[in-house]
């Protein structure tokens, strides 16, 4: 029998992963910009960091935990979320002031497989730790929308909302309590049971939104400090040009955020997966897992549900050109000449096997390169055959001046 990847993982193989090539260095080329650091960090981590970072009451640590025991008799999870475990590297290095982290990477949950919703997927994350600045909001959310753009991603609609804090919120959640218990029949069986433990998630619960239009939302129960730092968020927006829409009823999966949060909505995906990302600030995950009060803010971008927004994307091939030696006399010369190419920054490929020529060719064409050089009898005058596979065009080209024809 032969051995396949287990339920729920893919293999990101070309030409689909030229894509995610080209999706991670527009990461790393956004995030330099905007002075991230890159950060990395295990891909298990002690359970605790989990269970208290990410939240007893989400349904990531109550169902979707990856979680054993290693031979020291150790309780590990494979990482469902890339921010406890930063947090707690920044904690760990005794880390001070602000820090901006930037990372990708697999994370585990265990789901129901389903197109967009894996059990291995990969996010690109940011976080800007040591700052309750609602700049620091607004730079996190105008980030991942800058980045959704330069990845072809132009119909994604920024939603961001204000959930309150620790001050606001357990006076609001009285009220949402009461309203809900007065309509718990008609409540779904996972709706009913988080009226008392997490009252909040019901306002997004997608089998009862409708019948929850007239709820109390946190932002109409913000404090004074909340507000203020709401308001700066969505000046701030448009100080910098992102677009947004304000969705009160929109409340995010994990316990640890505080005032804003945010998600990038991309409405020509399926509506249970229609989130390429999300985030929002987390002014109490630090101390809930031990440390001392460190603000922060972030968000995480799910590369495989913007590779299905973006469908069938081409790319550009994977070659500048692919060099084919017609003789073996100069076959070493032929080594040479691939190895200068590439050192000087073009992608180049030839056939290690010393196939016929017509092979090579079609070798060439498997691989999409838009241009071949023969090198063969010429080599002896100081030539090359150059090729251009698109037009056919074809003629004899000075070894020195090779570069000059990739160009
Ligand atoms: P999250 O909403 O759980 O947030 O995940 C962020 C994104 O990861 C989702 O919007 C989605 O695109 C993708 N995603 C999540 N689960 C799956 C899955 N099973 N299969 C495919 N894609 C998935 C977080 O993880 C927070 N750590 C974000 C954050 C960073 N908040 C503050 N800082």
């Amino acid at each position: 029998m032969t051995i396949r990847a287990p339920k729920g993982t893919d293999d990101i193989l070309a030409p689909a992963s030229r894509t995610w090539r080209r999706m991670l260095r527009i990461w790393d080329q956004i995030t330099e910009r905007f002075g991230y650091d890159l950060i990395i960090t295990p891909l298990f981590e002690a359970t605790e960091l989990f269970s208290r970072g990410s939240g007893e009451d989400t349904e990531i640590v109550q169902k979707q935990m990856y979680t054993f025991t290693d031979k020291g008799g150790r309780s590990l999870t494979l990482r469902p979320e890339a921010t406890p475990s930063v947090m707690r590297a920044h904690q760990q290095a005794a880390g001070s002031g602000v820090r901006k982290a930037a990372s990708w990477g697999p994370m585990f949950r265990y789901e129901r497989p389903q197109a967009g919703r894996r059990r291995q997927f990969h996010q690109l994350d940011v976080e800007y730790l040591g700052t309750d600045s609602p700049l620091a909001d607004a730079e996190v959310i105008e980030l991942g929308y800058r980045y959704l753009n330069a990845i072809g991603l132009d119909t994604v609609i920024v939603t961001i909302n204000s959930i309150g804090d620790p001050v606001c919120r357990p006076a609001y959640q009285e009220l949402l309590k009461e309203y809900l218990r007065a309509r718990e029949d008609q409540l779904c069986d996972d709706s009913r049971q988080r009226i008392d433990t997490n009252p909040l998630r019901v306002l997004d619960c997608k089998i009862c939104k409708p019948l929850l239009g007239d709820a109390p939302t946190p932002v109409d129960h913000l404090c004074d400090a909340c507000l203020a730092h709401y308001r700066s968020v969505k000046e701030t927006l448009g100080v910098v040009g992102v677009p947004f829409a304000e969705d009160r009823h929109l409340v995010r999966g994990l316990d640890y955020y505080t005032r804003t949060a945010f998600e990038y909505i991309v409405s020509d995906l399926d509506a249970a997966q229609n989130a390429v990302g999300g985030g929002g600030r987390y002014d109490g995950l630090s101390e809930s897992i031990g440390g001392p009060a460190i603000p922060g803010v972030g968000l995480a971008l799910g590369l495989d549900r913007i590779v299905l927004a973006l469908g069938e994307s081409v790319e550009d091939g994977a070659l500048d050109a692919f060099v084919v030696v017609a003789d073996e006399q100069v076959r070493t010369e032929a080594i040479r000449l691939v190895s200068d190419l590439r050192s000087k920054g073009f992608r180049i490929d030839y056939d290690a096997d010393e196939r016929s020529v017509k092979a090579q060719f079609k070798a060439a064409s498997r691989r999409e390169a838009p241009k071949v050089v023969v090198v063969g009898d010429e080599w002896h005058r100081g030539a090359v055959t150059a090729r251009d596979m698109a037009t056919g065009d074809q003629r004899e080209v000075p070894v020195g001046e090779v570069s000059e024809w990739l160009r």
